[in-house]
């Protein structure tokens, strides 16, 4: 596999997410691409194209979004591509290890998985996770109070859910500007 095929996977989901501009827009993609790539870049023994890949198709079949069965959009681009079966299925391996309703919040076993999923998390938090909690909240029609209580139940616990060492790094500081913007949110907001 070569890397032409991630020039093309940009293409395929930034085509497959047009139209959609909730908290997995092709954004949401491109960051999580950019995360791994960057987390991969410190393992010189993991496969920096599968993860690469993997990352781009990590929501090509989010349910939430698509209703497709066994990663059919994931597989359709690679097919698209001439990729062998055995690496279509080790890439779509990754991606089910990462999902959290897939494999019940369990830690992926492979160092790839693992990447995609610290990359995938790190989206979540910090100044963008602020911006896509508060995107979704919006959308929903949810109120400030409840897409603060979303914080608490899910965005503050991820910076010690991550795997490697880079992304807990990168966790650490986008946790502590979390914390200075709830607490100021709070100050402004109390009377
Ligand atoms: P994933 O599929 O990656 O676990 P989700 O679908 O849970 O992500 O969420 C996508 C984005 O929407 C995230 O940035 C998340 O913080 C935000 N989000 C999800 N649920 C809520 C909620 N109840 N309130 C505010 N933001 C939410
Ligand atoms: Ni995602």
């Amino acid at each position: 596999m070569n890397e032409a095929v991630l020039d093309s996977a940009i293409e395929y989901v930034t085509a497959l997410f047009s139209g959609i501009s909730d908290g997995h827009d092709a954004e949401h993609t491109l960051r999580v691409y950019r995360n791994a790539a960057a987390i991969a870049a410190n393992y010189p023994d993991c496969d920096k194209t599968m993860i690469c890949l993997a990352a781009l198709l990590h929501d090509a079949d989010d349910h939430k979004l698509f209703d497709t069965a066994d990663n059919a959009n994931a597989r359709r681009f690679m097919e698209s591509q001439s990729i062998d079966r055995e690496t279509a299925d080790r890439i779509c391996g990754i991606i089910n290890s990462v999902s959290f309703s897939r494999n019940k919040g369990s830690a992926p076993e492979s160092p790839e998985g693992k990447i995609v999923q610290d990359a995938d998390r790190l989206d979540a938090i910090g100044a963008v996770g602020i911006a896509r909690a508060f995107a979704y909240g919006g959308k929903n029609g949810r109120t400030l109070e409840s897409t603060v209580a979303h914080f608490h139940e899910k965005l503050l616990l991820l910076r010690d859910s991550m795997n490697t060492e880079e992304a807990k790094l990168i966790a650490k500081k986008r946790h502590e500007f979390m914390v200075r913007f709830l607490a100021e949110l709070e100050d402004e907001t109390t009377f």
